[in-house]
C-alpha cells in the first residue's frame, strides 16, 4: 500500500497557466527553443528563460541536453517559479526507448525537488512531435511518477499531469486507474 503524502492529479489545459513550483518542459536537446510545449513555455514566459537557457548551452551543456536529462530555469513570466527542461526520446518502433522517457520523468523530479518546489506540473512528454503513442506514454509517466513518490513519499505535495486534448485525457484516466 502506498504511503505517499504526494497527489496525483489530472488537469486538461495549457501548461504555461499552471500556478505550481515547477513546469516541466519537453524540450530538445538544444534547449533554445521549439514547437509544442517548448514553444508555448517560451511565447508566453518570456526571453529571460531563453537567456538562461543560452547560458546552460554556454556553460555545462555546450553540447546540449542529453536525453532523459533535466536541467532548471526561472519561469520568467509564467505563474510558476522555475522551468525544468527534459527532452524526452523520440518514439521508434524499432528500439525500446522507454527506459529514457521514464528518466525524464524520474530526474525532472529529482532537479525539482532539489530547488525545493513542493508542486510541479508535467505535460505528456514525447507524446506530440517526438511521437510517441499517448496511451504507452500516459502509462509510463504515471507508473513512473507514482513509483518516485512511493520512493519519497514526503518530497512533494502534488504531481500534476496536465493534457491539452480529450484523448490524452482519457489515457491518463485509464493509466491513473490502472495503477491507483
Ligand atoms: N500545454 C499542455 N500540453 C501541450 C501543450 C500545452 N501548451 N502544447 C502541446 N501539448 P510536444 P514532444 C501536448 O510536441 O513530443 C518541440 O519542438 C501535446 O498535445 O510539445 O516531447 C521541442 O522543442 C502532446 O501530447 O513535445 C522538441 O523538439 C504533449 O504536450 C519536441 O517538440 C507533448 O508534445 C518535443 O516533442
Amino acid at each position: 500500500m502506498s504511503t505517499s503524502h504526494t497527489s496525483l492529479t489530472l488537469v486538461q489545459g495549457d501548461i504555461t497557466e499552471q500556478a505550481v513550483d515547477a513546469v516541466v518542459n519537453a524540450a530538445n536537446s538544444s534547449l533554445l527553443g521549439g514547437g509544442g510545449v517548448d514553444g508555448a513555455i517560451h511565447r508566453r514566459g518570456g526571453p529571460e528563460i531563453l537567456a538562461e537557457c543560452r547560458a546552460l548551452r554556454d556553460g555545462h551543456y555546450g553540447g546540449g541536453l542529453p536525453t532523459g536529462q533535466a536541467v532548471a530555469t526561472t519561469a520568467g513570466r509564467l505563474p510558476a517559479r522555475w522551468v525544468v527542461h527534459t527532452v524526452g526520446p523520440v518514439y521508434a518502433k524499432s528500439e525500446d526507448r522507454s527506459d529514457l522517457l521514464a528518466s525524464c520523468y524520474r530526474e525532472s523530479l529529482q532537479v525539482a525537488g532539489e530547488l525545493g518546489a513542493r508542486t510541479v506540473a508535467f505535460p505528456a512528454i514525447s507524446t506530440g512531435i517526438y511521437g510517441w503513442p499517448l496511451a504507452d506514454g500516459a502509462r509510463t509517466a504515471v507508473a513512473t511518477v507514482r513509483a518516485a513518490v512511493d520512493a519519497a513519499p514526503d518530497a512533494f505535495d502534488e504531481i500534476r499531469f496536465v493534457v491539452f486534448d480529450d484523448s490524452a485525457r482519457e489515457a491518463y484516466e485509464a493509466a491513473l486507474a490502472a495503477t491507483g
